[in-house]
């Protein structure tokens, strides 16, 4: 069977998108990384695409006037490549809902806390102020509500006391690194679907949960 063709939306360093070019290149993934498109020209992630031999180009969202007009340039692009995947690995523009609708069932994102919680930013931050004892990260289906999409997988970690924020990232980092390609290794091979707004595993209502085993 043909590999899935993805294309990795960045904004930064890209360590989930070496995760993903990692797991790509394993003899039996069922995913290929066509195309790598960050919004911000001195991105790391680009470098971490150019040495893996993958295309890669910087949108620059502040060179467009309206938001409109930068989502519609980064489309043309994306349909130019046709990915039959678009996973955002740390991209961090919010999209329209018309944007984000044209992709549905196709986009997916990682984000850093175990939703419904913590939806946004400072995802660690916030963690901490609320006082709770398990955080995470989450992969779900991109849609129109920022951070509401359906979920494929989640992991968690512990939070220990004395944890600071950046203490938390690199520990919830580490998970995002084993689960992002596990859920869509999962999607890829056609194990993972998305019905009526809601994932199904191997046919059953349900994703991907990973404990962490540090
Ligand atoms: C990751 O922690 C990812 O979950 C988060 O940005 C970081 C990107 O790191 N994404 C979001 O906050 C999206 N709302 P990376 O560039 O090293 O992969």
């Amino acid at each position: 069977m043909s590999k899935a063709r993805v294309l990795v939306l960045i904004s930064g360093g890209g360590s989930n998108l070496q995760a993903l070019i990692d797991a790509s290149l394993k003899a039996n993934s069922s995913f290929e990384i066509s195309h790598v498109i960050s919004n911000r020209p001195e991105a790391g992630g680009l470098l971490r695409a150019t040495k893996a031999s993958i295309a890669a180009e910087a949108l620059d969202h502040k060179s467009f006037k309206e938001r409109a007009f930068f989502e519609d340039a980064l489309a043309r692009r994306i349909d130019h490549v046709t990915p039959d995947l678009i996973l955002c690995a740390g991209f961090m523009r919010i999209m329209s809902a018309d944007f984000v609708n044209r992709y549905e069932g196709r986009m997916i994102n990682i984000h850093p806390s175990l939703l419904p919680n913590f939806q946004g930013l400072n995802t660690h931050a916030r963690a901490l102020e609320a006082g709770v004892t398990l955080h995470g990260c989450s992969v779900h289906w991109v849609n129109a509500d920022v951070d509401q999409g359906a979920i494929i997988g989640q992991a968690c970690v512990p939070i220990f006391p004395g944890d600071t924020p950046e203490i938390l990232a690199s520990r919830v980092l580490v998970q995002e690194h084993r689960l992002y390609p596990l859920c869509v290794e999962a999607v890829a091979s056609g194990r993972a679907k998305l019905i009526h707004g809601r994932t199904f595993l191997d046919g059953l209502q349900g994703g991907i949960a990973l404990l962490d085993n540090s």
